[in-house]
């Protein structure tokens, strides 16, 4: 049976990657919808490729300009608009798995609109979990979803640990098991100081040693809050208290991560970095289905090295692991706050060396407000908003 496949991002560096895998096996996977945000000329070159049967675009000038590019002959796709259209789409009956791929918290509404349907989700967008972890886990739990992790280091994890075919939620760490180990990279600026960065450009930040990605998760990886909010999803994906989830510097992004176990062992995941293997484990979980990664020569990668991070170097990883340990409004404020400096960052607006001080002062300004319950998405999104408010004008200072 060929399952019906939803793209939320298809224009992205993961979303491409998806369409990528996905047209490696037309015998087992169709798709069903493709979404973009800017790139609509990307857009209608995959809808005309896959055949899509919707397209979603963020505006009415979006949906024009994918009419006027596609001009006149094959019919064209459903076109959606809008954001209600987007987790509509990702909630529908006409897909069985849904690729979240969207950056950011924008992501969020159709991850989890995708989550409650009781879809396979293969969640890219980790900002989803960060800003809304105990609504997304629920929403899994309730319908009976099934969650893959798609992040690598995530996937790693999940690949290490025991799961008997089965893509559940946990409720607590595993049994056996006593730490998770996040590998990272370092990023372009490893071996720089941090006092040394004030003049970087975007361009450098997003010249990533290992990886090709999108913009944004480039500059996360540059300042670590990449692995900042990857310890906060480790947190919520397997039930793990921070103190058990630790973070090593490995420059050669060739182990994705490990899982350290009681009787001493250490099950490592190791691989290209190409997020085709991740993408291709998550929809064909609990086959192995071909990505078109080539396969790792272990002799031609020669060593292996492992190292601390140093917390004074990399700011942004230690205010992820203290918002983790203050609770989902810091959580959130982290998220919200680090998507508006980097936004800024990427337009020549903040300086490199700015965007954790932003960071921080957003977290202490978020803490001072009095607890709320976080029940429906509205809450979280009211409160990534008041960040983002508060975030914006400290970057227009
Ligand atoms: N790239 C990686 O290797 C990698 C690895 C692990 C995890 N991730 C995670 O995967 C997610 C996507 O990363 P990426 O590198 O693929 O990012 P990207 O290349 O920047 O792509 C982002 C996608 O989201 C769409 N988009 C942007 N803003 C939007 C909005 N407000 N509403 C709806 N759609 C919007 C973009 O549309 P347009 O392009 O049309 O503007 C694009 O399709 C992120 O959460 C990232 O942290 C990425």
């Amino acid at each position: 049976m060929v399952a019906r496949v939803t793209v939320l991002g298809s224009t992205g560096s993961i979303g491409q990657s998806t369409l990528d895998v996905l047209a490696r096996h037309p015998d087992k996977y169709a798709v069903h919808a493709l979404s973009a945000y800017s790139r609509i000329e990307v857009l209608v070159a995959q809808a005309r490729a896959t055949s899509a049967s919707v397209v979603v675009v963020p505006t009415d000038a979006a949906a024009r300009e994918f009419r006027r590019l596609w001009g006149a002959g094959a019919p064209l796709p459903e076109l959606r608009v809008g954001s209600q259209a987007l987790a509509d789409t990702a909630g529908d009956d006409q897909s069985q798995i849904v690729m979240a791929a969207i950056v950011g918290a924008a992501g969020l509404p159709g991850a989890l609109a995708a989550a409650r349907a009781g879809k396979r989700v293969l969640l890219a967008n980790k900002e989803a979990l960060v800003a809304a972890g105990s609504l997304f886990m629920a929403a899994v739990q309730s319908s009976g979803a099934e969650l893959l992790p798609i992040d690598s280091e995530h996937n790693a994890i999940f690949q290490c640990l025991p799961h008997h075919g089965r893509a559940g939620v946990p409720t607590e760490p595993s049994p056996g098991v006593r730490r998770l180990i996040l590998t990272a990279s370092g990023g372009p600026f490893r071996e720089r100081k941090w006092s040394d960065l004030a003049a970087v450009t975007p361009e450098q930040a997003c010249a990533h040693p290992n990886w090709s990605m999108g913009r944004k998760i480039s500059v996360d990886s540059a300042t670590m809050l990449n692995k900042g909010l990857e310890v906060v999803e480790a947190h919520w994906l397997f039930a793990m208290p921070p103190e058990r989830i630790s973070v090593v510097i490995h420059p050669q992004s060739v182990v994705h991560s490990m899982v350290e176990y009681d009787d001493g062992s250490v099950i490592a995941q190791l691989g290209q970095p190409d997020m085709r293997s991740p993408i291709a484990y998550g929809l064909g979980f609990p086959d192995r289905i071909a990505s078109g990664v080539g396969m790792l020569d272990l002799a031609a990668a020669g060593r292996l090295d492992f190292s601390e991070p140093d917390l004074a170097q990399f700011p942004c990883l230690r205010l992820s692991f203290e918002a983790l340990r203050s609770g989902q409004v810091a959580c959130i404020a982290l998220n919200a706050a680090n998507e508006i400096a980097v936004e800024a960052f990427l337009s020549n607006k903040l300086p490199y060396t700015h965007i954790p001080a932003v960071i921080e002062k957003v977290l202490v300004k978020m803490q001072g407000i009095q607890p709320v319950a976080i029940n429906v998405i509205d809450d979280v999104l009211n409160l990534d908003l008041e960040a983002r408010r508060y975030a914006q004008q400290l970057v227009s200072l």
